[in-house]
């Protein structure tokens, strides 16, 4: 069967995982709104109190262990099937993307970036070791099999670089700029090069559609808002993208849903 869509782009960020039960960072239950970032979250933390930072991640592995991807993390899986060539590129740490199914199938490694890491990789500080922790976890702060290091979460931390060969697999991927649609999904767009990857997958001719419940530094770019849950309206969109018949400007305005 002829895939529906040529090049569809996602960027997806941590609202898209609300639904299924997990805490966003900036929104009014958020993590950062009681916790303070650069004692978690960044790798000088790390050095300074590697036990609480430990204690974080288990703590944050522990439910989404516990958690199911939601309508959404599918919804995705779906428009996936129908494109000859989808990426989609997540600032959430967690594996609800990887785990969605539609009829039988998820997500390939090749349609997925976790620009910002992986919360079930316990990597070595010192060597290249690693290792995924999906059903258990190790305790205190691990040391390297390899050479004795300790061990670390596998997440880019705010004060480090970003994995350049994941970057590259991102700025590749538009190529001629024309992914169409480009979503973009639960993410207040916070990070500059969001704005710029949507930006560039879009190009001159893409629709680039905003679902998430408020304005983002994304919104003023986006051909539409959709402003609701995802798990709500996303299964309807990519419903009525697939058949065709999805109409997004009604006498030149945006359309925003309730
Ligand atoms: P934020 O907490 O900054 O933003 C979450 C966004 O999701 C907000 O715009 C909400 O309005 C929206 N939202 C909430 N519930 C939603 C729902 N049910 N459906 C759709 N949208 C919903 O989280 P991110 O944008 O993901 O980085 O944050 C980006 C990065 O900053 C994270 O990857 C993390 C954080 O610090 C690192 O840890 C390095």
């Amino acid at each position: 069967m002829s895939a529906k869509f040529d090049r569809v782009f996602c960027l997806t960020g941590s609202g898209i995982s609300a639904e299924s039960g997990i805490p966003t960072f900036r929104g009014k239950d958020g993590y950062w709104r009681n916790l303070d970032p650069t004692k978690l979250a960044t790798a000088a933390a790390f050095l300074n109190d590697p036990e609480t930072v430990w204690q974080w991640y288990r703590e944050r592995r522990e439910l989404i262990r516990r958690s199911q991807p939601n309508a959404a993390h599918e919804a995705l899986m779906k428009i996936a099937a129908d494109s000859r060539r989808f990426l989609l590129v997540t600032q959430n740490v967690d594996d609800l993307h990887m785990r969605a199914e539609s009829e039988g199938r998820r997500l390939s490694p090749e349609q997925i970036v976790q620009i910002h890491g992986d919360i079930f990789v316990t990597r070595c500080c010192r060597c290249d070791f690693s290792r995924r922790e999906i059903d258990q976890d190790s305790s205190g702060v691990p040391k390297c099999p390899r050479c004795g290091a300790s061990m670390r979460p596998g997440i880019v931390w705010f004060d480090e670089e970003l994995p350049p060969h994941e970057v590259a697999r991102v700025e590749e991927f538009p190529e001629d700029g024309a992914c169409d649609p480009v979503l973009v999904i639960g993410t207040t767009a916070t990070f500059d090069y969001i704005v710029r990857w949507a930006l560039a997958a879009k190009g001159k001719a893409g629709r680039l559609i905003e679902i998430n419940p408020d304005e983002t530094a994304l919104s003023q770019f986006a051909t539409e808002a959709i402003r609701g849950p995802a798990a709500q309206v996303l299964p309807q969109l990519v419903k009525e993208l697939t058949e065709g018949r999805h109409t997004a400007f009604k006498d030149g305005f945006f359309l925003e849903r309730a």
